[in-house]
């Protein structure tokens, strides 16, 4: 397969059209075969559901060429699910999880030209999502709606690539206890805009959240869950009912445990015991593994310990496991790695 004239090593997180995208519409109660199309424009009606109630939400996971040059994706199944979940919190019609697997297979193949060659550093990101496309004027559900998948290939989310970035704990938050902070709804990044937008003007690459109800204990941040290590070296991960479940984070504590024996611990994690640990990660699809070397709030910072230069020790070689199974150089566990043929 013939790669396109990109120069991969240098492109950012952004928007880079590539030549088909998958589109199925869900009418009279059922959702269309669907199929492949070029245009990646959408007309909609001025009333649509999204428009009106922003009735939408979507997933992101990626594509990679292995070292051995194939095409492969990650834990695609665990993406069709969490949409299923996200569409019944919205009160939209799920899209089948076979039907989602075959559609991301789809529009991967059909522009596997973009996707980056192994050692790039870039990825092909795909993005599923779904809206209510039928004119909605009450407060209700749409009665139709459009399902799509795009891929634009990407580089790394943070600028710097791996490096260290510094973080501030928000004024805003992000969800609400029995909220929709759990899926992956459209409106939880629109709220999130004003707080990412003042985090970038005081000098800082993302926010953490706290609880809302209480603002003592961790949540995550606005596109990424958080990891911590103990100055023992344990993994640690927040527990929350309003934070994303990420697939990264839970492929993270699988390797974590059962490829590298590390102790590993899903749980309430306060603030006040963030300056206890050893080092600190965001993780997530996009953002892959990025440590954080820094966490600015209101009554000081935290600075832990590896610095702003490099990763940390665990974060490393937690980051070489995760990424030497997306790429295959490592066994993956059974199930994670699709192959696109
Ligand atoms: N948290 C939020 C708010 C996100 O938007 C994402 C990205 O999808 C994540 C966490 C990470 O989830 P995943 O690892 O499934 O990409
Ligand atoms: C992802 O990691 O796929 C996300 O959706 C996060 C977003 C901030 C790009």
């Amino acid at each position: 397969m013939e790669k396109k004239n990109i120069d991969w090593a240098s492109i950012g997180f952004g928007y880079v059209k590539t030549d088909k995208r998958f589109v199925a519409n869900y009418k009279n109660g059922a959702w269309e075969e669907g199929g492949l199309t070029e245009d990646e424009n959408i007309v909609l009606n001025e009333c649509a559901g999204v428009l009106q109630y922003a009735q939408t939400c979507f997933e992101g996971l990626k594509a990679y060429t292995t070292e051995d040059g194939r095409t492969v994706c990650f834990r695609p199944d665990l993406n069709a699910k969490r949409m299923h979940d996200t569409a019944l919190r919205l009160e939209m019609p799920p899209f089948p999880e076979d039907k989602f697997i075959e559609a991301v297979k789809a529009v991967v193949k059909a522009n596997e030209a973009y996707v980056p060659p192994y050692g790039s550093g870039a990825t092909l990101y795909i993005r599923p999502y779904m809206f209510g496309s039928n004119p909605v004027i009450g407060v209700k559900p749409a009665d139709e709606y459009q399902f799509r998948i795009f891929a634009t290939p990407v580089g790394p989310y943070f600028k710097g690539g791996a490096k260290p970035i510094t973080i501030t704990v928000s004024d805003f938050d992000r969800a609400a206890p029995h909220g929709t902070g759990h899926i992956k709804a459209g409106l939880n990044y629109a709220m999130s805009l004003h707080a990412i937008v003042t985090a970038h003007n005081n000098g800082f690459a993302e926010n953490m959240y706290l609880d809302a109800a209480t603002r003592t204990k961790v949540e995550e941040t606005g596109g990424a869950n958080f990891i911590f290590v103990t100055k023992d070296g344990t993994v640690v991960t927040p527990k929350s009912d309003s934070i994303l479940p990420s697939i990264t984070r839970r492929s993270i504590m699988h390797v974590a445990e059962h490829v590298l024996g590390l102790k590993v611990e899903h749980r309430e994690v306060t603030f006040e015991e963030v300056k206890d640990f050893a080092e600190c990660g965001l993780c997530g699809t996009a953002a892959v593994i990025s440590p954080v070397g820094k966490i600015v709030y209101k009554d000081g910072e935290i600075a832990f310990p590896a610095g702003m230069e490099e990763m940390g020790p665990v974060t490393k070689k937690l980051y070489d496991t995760l990424t030497g199974i997306q790429m295959g150089r490592l066994e993956a566990p059974e199930g994670w790695i699709v192959e696109i043929d």
